[in-house]
């Protein structure tokens, strides 16, 4: 019988708990954002999300197992993000999977962040279909942009990452260029489509061309002098029209997303594997989905994109490939901690 999963996830800005009956059945996925409280600050604060995990945590837990219908007798395991995130925020969750562990008398696996959002792609194939693996992964999120080579979800590795800025931290900056609110992502997504993709002459940074690495804060301080005029960081706002706004919008999406296709279709050239999955919250943006499938058709390469509901961070995901640590044995003791890097 499939085991079954309690998965905590509490790495950046939202607290999520989800319970999977193996790695594919969801039995529930609840999560609890904090977008009000970091609005004004344009970006996540981490002593700020910390807290607000401490006051939703319990709560997002309970709701979590009473959404399944299961007790603590049900759950066989329990999985919670150890790294990499903001410390302060994986702590915890960690706390608490390791208190339920231990009061419950439950093995305890922690889980890679980044290794969930790359397999998060095959939470809901069914029963019948295949396993997508070997696959090239894109994991494009507020925190991480990775290209990793996942040969199952227990054999993963980096190919390549960005140097700089995620693609999801440049979409927030660069609303937060244009006055546009936070998170940027959802918001420059669909101002972009008002506006002409070819209006800006943004760059896009391949960093050599064997590169699987990223580089996107050329293209963020790129779009803060098309906006202010060049060298200048202030006063250029005023003077945009809407239209200009939606422009630049586009034209931004449009780069990255060129640049995220071209590492991820050479990532399949240099590997040689034809099939790619894509999760993380940026994987939840139209342009990226359409341009990707795209490229993907014309190389005969299989495309398996993550549910949308599961790209932003959650805790099915988390849920399910502890399943597949736990069928592994993998177990970790109480000592288990929090690492910020991967
Ligand atoms: O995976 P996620 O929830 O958290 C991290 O692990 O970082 O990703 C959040 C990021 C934010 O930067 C947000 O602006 C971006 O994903 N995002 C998007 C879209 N929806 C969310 N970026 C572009 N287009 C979207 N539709
Ligand atoms: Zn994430």
């Amino acid at each position: 019988m499939e085991p079954t999963i309690l998965g905590i996830e509490s790495s950046c800005d939202e607290t999520a708990a989800a319970v999977v009956t193996g790695p594919h059945q969801v039995r529930s996925n609840v999560v609890a954002t904090q977008f009000d409280v970091h609005a004004k600050y344009g970006g996540v604060v981490p002593e700020l999300a910390s807290r607000a995990h401490i006051e939703n945590i319990d709560g997002v837990i309970q709701e979590a197992m009473a959404e399944a219908g299961v007790g603590r007798r049900d759950i066989d395991a329990i999985a919670v993000t150890s790294r990499p995130g903001l410390t302060g925020c994986l702590l915890i969750g960690i706390t608490a999977a390791k208190t339920l562990a231990l009061a419950w008398g439950k093995p305890l696996v922690g889980v890679n962040h980044i290794h969930a959002h790359a397999t998060s792609a095959a939470i809901e194939l069914g029963p019948a279909e295949p396993e997508p693996w070997p696959a090239i992964a894109l994991v494009v999120s507020g925190g991480h942009t990775s290209l990793l080579l996942v040969r199952s979800p227990l054999e993963i590795e980096t190919l390549g990452v960005t140097i700089d800025d995620a693609a999801g931290e440049a979409f927030d900056k660069v609303a937060g260029i244009l006055d546009l609110g936070f998170p940027g992502g959802p918001i420059v997504s669909r101002v972009a489509e008002k506006g002409d993709d070819r209006a800006c002459d943004f760059p896009r940074t391949l960093l050599g061309k064997d590169s699987l690495d990223f580089s996107f804060s050329g293209i963020k301080t790129a779009v803060l002098y098309r906006v202010h005029g060049p060298g200048r960081t202030s006063g250029g706002l005023a003077r945009l029209t809407a239209q200009n706004v939606a422009d630049i919008c586009a034209s931004f999406q449009a780069a990255v997303v060129d640049v995220l296709v071209a590492k991820t279709m050479l990532a399949c050239e240099q590997t040689g594997l034809r099939t790619v999955v894509v999760g993380g919250g940026v994987a939840a943006n139209r342009r990226l989905r359409q341009s990707l499938q795209a490229a993907c058709d014309q190389h005969g390469v299989r495309l398996i994109l993550t549910p949308i509901r599961y790209c932003s961070d959650n805790g099915v995901m988390i849920a399910a490939l502890g399943c597949h640590l736990l069928r592994s044995g993998r177990r970790d003791s109480l000592a288990l901690e929090a690492q910020a890097t991967s």
